[in-house]
């Protein structure tokens, strides 16, 4: 049976959208195969089941006629707000209320609004749908959400941080390294090397701009228990860096179900600001999910959620100018015979969610291979590294 997934919706409701979801998807014929029963799920949480799930009541705040007027509050700054410094509290029309709901959740940046979704604004603030709707297109004219051409896109792009992973093989089919703004999601059965290159990117990313890092510290979201200090020590000391200081760069959160991780994703939107992260580790992205909801009648709750949770990722991610490496697991592929007989876990929901998929599998001894399966502008490229004592390497060093 499916677990709740919405503060805001009863019982029945709940019970009345998993039964046409299940219906939906009896309708679509054969559902042995996963992947097509993922997919029909998604289609019927297109149609509208489970909408009911993403929608609040609209006015249970009372904050429905909020009026916010943007140009006063630009005028007020003297036509130059500072967005790291303006708050939503300075928006007139956002009273008390709605401002402390804000910020309960999390919520103190113009800029991290102007980029969510109304519905992910309310679900995660429990204020109304106009309200939502409101700030958040306050926020976009303040944020000057414009179209820009091509050729600024280009510049921003030739500026975007890239983390090293310890292979330059790696590395280059990469495009440079692990990107900001964009999540990387490594898939692969177990001992193919997701949990080292995600210890080696929160030492990595430490490293100064000209060494292949960021400057900056990791937040590591740990859903398995496989979590090291001492691995990440001795990757440090091979670097010769200062291990204690490198340790305090690295946030640890164990999420222990899906709801969990959820909270920790929240709330790190605050350590983000206030603690110069710049990459997020999400190792496993969607184990508990995947253990907790299990069933038919389970799967559509479970995708929704699942969706939610990448979007929650990428928002960070575009936000802030983080970069974000989430773990895949693979799940047997029952129709076929040649080839690769896995696929990655999770459905459309994480195919769509991330941005660079790296699929990697054993070689020989202690050597990796990754192969870039999709992103955007990357050719299918295939990587040999090797894990060693001192962390990720090339295999040919
Ligand atoms: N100190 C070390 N020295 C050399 N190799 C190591 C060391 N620590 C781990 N490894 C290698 O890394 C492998 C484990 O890789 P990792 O934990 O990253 O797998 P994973 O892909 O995350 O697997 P799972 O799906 O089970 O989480 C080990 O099997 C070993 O080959
Ligand atoms: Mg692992």
């Amino acid at each position: 049976m499916a677990k709740k997934s919405s503060k805001s919706k009863g019982a029945s409701a709940k019970a009345a959208e998993e039964h046409e979801v299940a219906e939906t998807v009896q309708k679509t014929g054969d559902a042995s195969n996963s992947e097509e029963i993922d997919k029909a799920f998604e289609e019927a949480m297109k149609d509208g089941a489970g909408e009911s799930a993403k929608s609040g009541s609209g006015d249970e705040d009372g904050d429905e006629d909020v009026e916010i007027d943007v140009s006063a509050a630009i005028q007020a700054s003297g036509g130059h707000l500072d967005l790291d410094k303006v708050t939503v509290k300075d928006i007139p029309g956002v009273g008390p209320s709605i401002a402390k709901k804000l910020a309960e959740s999390g919520f103190s940046s113009i800029r991290a609004i102007a980029t969510l979704p109304p519905k992910m604004l309310m679900q995660e603030s429990g204020i109304g749908e106009k309200t939502a709707d409101k700030i958040i297109k306050a926020a976009q004219e303040i944020c000057k959400m414009e179209f820009v051409t091509a050729d600024v896109v280009f510049e921003k792009r030739k500026n975007l941080g890239k983390i090293v992973t310890g292979s330059n093989a790696l590395n280059e089919i990469l495009g440079g390294g692990i990107e900001t703004g964009a999540i990387t999601e490594l898939v692969g059965e177990f001992r193919t090397g997701k949990t080292q290159i995600a210890h080696q990117c929160c030492i990595n990313v430490q490293l100064p701009v000209d060494q292949g890092g960021l400057s900056g510290k990791a937040l590591y979201v740990d859903t398995e228990g496989t979590f090291r200090p001492e691995r990440l020590a001795k990757m440090a000391m091979a670097k010769g860096m200062d291990v204690k200081e490198a340790l305090k760069n690295v946030i640890y959160a164990r999420a222990y179900n899906s709801e969990h991780q959820i909270n920790i994703l929240r709330q790190a939107r605050k350590l983000i600001e206030t603690q110069n992260v710049k990459l997020i580790v999400v190792d496993s992205l969607i184990s508990h999910f995947r253990s907790e909801y299990f069933g038919l009648g389970a799967l559509g709750p479970r995708q929704q959620l699942l969706n939610m949770h990448i979007h929650q990722i990428q928002q960070l991610c575009d936000t802030y100018m983080v970069a974000a490496i989430v773990t895949n697991q693979v799940q047997a592929k029952p129709d076929i015979f040649f080839g690769n007989p896995t696929i990655p876990a999770g459905g459309n929901i994480v195919a769509h969610g991330s941005t660079y998929r790296v699929f990697m599998r054993k070689g020989k001894g202690e050597t990796r291979v990754a192969k870039i399966i999709d992103a955007p502008g990357l050719p299918e490229a295939e990587a040999v590294f090797k894990i060693t004592e001192k962390g990720i390497e090339d295999a040919e060093t």
